[in-house]
């Protein structure tokens, strides 16, 4: 029997309902910081901490496999995505995207990334207003497609970093975002497909050896097959939709050199510590993922909390992140806090936890990380006024974002 009584509520409708605050606000209310809940019908387990981490990415453990619910997998990560995989399937699927781990992959999207904000700043002094939130959309997608080899005309940037957009922002509702969400993926899908039938076939402009298509296209899974075009599609997606995600960090990182404006010298001054510790913090503070869900691969106990096989582990990212245990002041932004200590690799966990080589954790944390000190750097470099407008972050929508979408004018540049 658990050792602790089980709900017969179920728990599914407050838990994405209520925001970012509900599941960390039960935890803090737990002594174990262990919570048992019932989702989708079935028994749950919501955990947070470093050892919670552990306990979560032993593949013994957790099973990824059916624990995706298919809105989240028909809008943010593809059907058929790396994400849903386990054991010898996953790590055959994940070499395709391990090469981003390296420092040289990092550098390079950084370089494209940056180049193609260099280009845009003039265009921003000549307008009346930016919306900076989708103009750093535009600008990753620029840089990632010219990094990753997939071909992109000038024209089409805007719509492209829209439907990219339009993927993320709609995975957690049912409302117009969620279809917006399904056509634009069906859109994007279907222009990666044929980027991949082309590479395969010979037609249209050969693809770079080594490029991110001539990889996908070339891949083989476990079974030794190649990825069908679809699953390749989602893949090719599965780098650049959550490179242009970074545009959520953007935002949120001008909205704290605004709301604490001290960071702006620091960050202008160039030191490349404090960008690291400014692009951690923005990660750790602001609101993105929320929690991240398993089923239990066999009976399991944590802390005398039992769930059965196939239940549901829910890791609560947001609220580890605010952890008091582990950060002392969490509501504080302090970049600060990562010159005093590094954080060990299970505490700051916004891109997943454990090993990215082995688990699920982001493989583009550290391309994430390399866009934020730079972009950050640039931002706080940048002259802009910040107009009347609604700034606020509200924590029931996920994903959060800057309501105005970080409005500026009269922007020019420094020296
Ligand atoms: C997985 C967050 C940027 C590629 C994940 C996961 C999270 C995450 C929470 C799930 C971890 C898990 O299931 O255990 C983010 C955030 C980003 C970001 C907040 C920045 C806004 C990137 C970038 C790339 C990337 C830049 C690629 C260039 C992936 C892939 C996975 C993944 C392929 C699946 C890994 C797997 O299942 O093995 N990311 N990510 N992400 N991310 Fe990111």
């Amino acid at each position: 029997m658990d050792a602790h009584r089980r709900p017969l509520t179920d728990h599914t409708l407050p838990l994405i309902a209520g925001g970012y605050a509900w599941l960390p606000q039960r935890l803090r209310q737990s002594p174990d910081r262990t919570v048992p809940l019932r989702v989708m019908g079935r028994p749950a387990l919501a955990l947070r901490g470093p050892d919670a981490v552990k306990f979560f990415y032993d593949e013994h453990n957790i099973h990824r496999h059916g624990a995706i619910p298919e809105p989240v997998t028909g809008t943010l990560f593809g059907h058929g995505a790396v994400h849903t995989l386990d054991g010898a399937a996953h790590r055959r699927r994940k070499e395709l995207f391990l090469p981003l781990l390296e420092a040289d992959r990092i550098t390079g999207v950084a370089e494209q990334v940056t180049a193609a904000w260099d280009e845009a700043v003039p265009g921003w002094a000549a307008r009346s207003r930016v919306v900076l939130f989708d103009e750093a959309a535009t600008v990753l997608t620029r840089g990632v497609c010219r990094w990753a080899g997939v071909p992109l005309e000038d024209g089409e940037a805007g719509s492209v970093a829209a439907d990219l957009l339009a993927m993320i922002d709609g995975f957690a509702t049912l409302g117009p975002r969620h279809w917006r969400a399904r056509r634009a993926r069906a859109r994007q899908e279907a222009r990666m497909a044929r980027l991949i039938d082309d590479v395969r076939s010979g037609r249209g402009p050969a693809a770079a050896p080594g490029s991110l298509p001539a990889r996908a296209a070339a891949h083989r899974d476990a079974d030794g097959g190649l990825l069908t075009p679809h699953t390749a599609a989602v893949e090719l997606l599965n780098v650049v939709r959550p490179t242009v995600a970074v545009s959520w960090f953007v935002a949120f990182a001008a909205h704290a050199l605004h709301r604490w404006p001290g960071h702006r010298e620091r960050l202008r001054d160039g030191d490349p510590a404090y960008a690291t510790a400014f692009a951690h913090e923005v990660r750790r503070f602001y609101p993105f993922a929320p929690f991240l869900g398993g089923r239990a691969a066999r009976d399991l106990t944590w802390r005398g909390h039992e769930v059965p096989a196939g239940g549901t582990v829910l890791l609560d990212v947001f609220g580890q992140n605010h952890d008091e245990d582990l950060w002392g002041d969490p509501y504080a932004f302090r970049p600060q806090r990562f010159l005093e200590r590094p954080p060990e690799r299970d505490e700051l966990i916004p891109q997943g936890g454990s090993d990215p080589r082995t688990g699920h954790r982001c493989p583009g944390e550290g391309v994430t990380v390399g866009l934020l000190e730079s972009l950050a750097v640039r931002l706080a470099r940048l002259e802009y006024e910040v107009p009347d407008q609604d700034l606020r972050i509200s924590l029931r929508r996920i994903p959060a974002r800057v309501r105005s979408g970080f409005v500026v004018t009269d922007v020019h540049e420094t020296g």
